[in-house]
């Protein structure tokens, strides 16, 4: 029953979220378990929470199975090398080698826009599409997964281009849009100046956007003015949990 169901957690800034996946299907295999981030989220307080999170659905997986975590920063060979949007403690920590520890079971731990991307390119808005593809995460920052003929170049952080000598994600990121009070309209003319940008140095072929508010896309996607075909993602707000359930098996094949 467990052949291809591998466990995923999404770390979030308010919630850490898990399930299994059925990697056949690029589905929640059972309903997802969420539990708040813990105040402050250095590392070994998350750790509590995600062990808590795999304790849960120990039964739903093969004992042994990898387990895939996300996190929003840049991780290479599994250690964290950033923090704009969490503690900096992470930063230096070998992530794979920590969770791998507590949870006895093979831990991948992956940037969390590069999972969410993965998840679309392999059952969602991007399954198919050759050249390249650039989903973007908008939320709390902004996350980006850039693909090559459905191939990640991971860790890529264009949330972070500077543009007008501002960070782009402090000016276009939903969070903003909310924080400022923004309109459709205004969020809309600071999307059109992130993503041109965007074409001006990637020209992609297709832009998939993600994160909560992709569910409002025909709110803010029609305004904007692009040679790129733009896209809301389809995977919602499982992409992070499907992606890092995808990966983990990847990284173990
Ligand atoms: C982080 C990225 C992350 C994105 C979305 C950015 O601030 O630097 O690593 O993917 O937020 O969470």
């Amino acid at each position: 029953m467990a052949g291809t169901h591998i466990l995923g957690i999404d770390i979030g800034g308010s919630g850490i979220k898990g399930a299994p996946v059925d990697l056949d299907k690029g589905e929640l295999a059972a309903e997802r378990e969420r539990i708040d981030t813990p105040e402050g989220a250095a590392p070994e307080d998350v750790l509590e929470v995600v062990a808590q999170v795999v304790e849960r659905f120990a039964d739903a997986v093969a004992p042994g199975s990898p387990v895939g975590i996300t996190i929003p920063a840049v991780v290479r060979g599994g250690v964290v090398r950033s923090a704009a949007n969490i503690d900096a403690s992470w930063i230096g920590t070998d992530a794979d080698e920590m969770f791998t520890r507590r949870l006895d079971r093979p831990v991948h731990v992956v940037n969390d826009a590069d999972a969410a991307g993965v998840a679309e390119m392999h059952y969602g808005a991007g399954v198919g599409e050759k050249g390249v593809v650039l989903l973007t995460t908008l939320g709390t920052g902004i996350g980006s997964a850039l693909f090559t003929d459905g191939v990640l170049v991971p860790n890529t952080e264009l949330g972070h281009l500077e543009i007008d000598g501002h960070d782009a994600e402090t000016r276009a990121a939903s969070s903003v849009k909310v924080e400022e009070d923004l309109s459709w309209k205004e969020w809309a003319e600071r999307l059109q100046v992130y993503y041109s940008t965007i074409e001006k140095l990637f020209s992609p072929d297709l832009i998939i956007v993600g994160g909560g508010v992709s569910r409002k896309a025909d709110k803010f996607l029609p305004r904007l003015d692009l040679h790129a075909r733009i896209v809301p993602a389809q995977l919602r707000n499982s992409a992070g949990i499907v992606g890092a359930a995808w990966y983990a098996l990847a990284e173990e094949g």
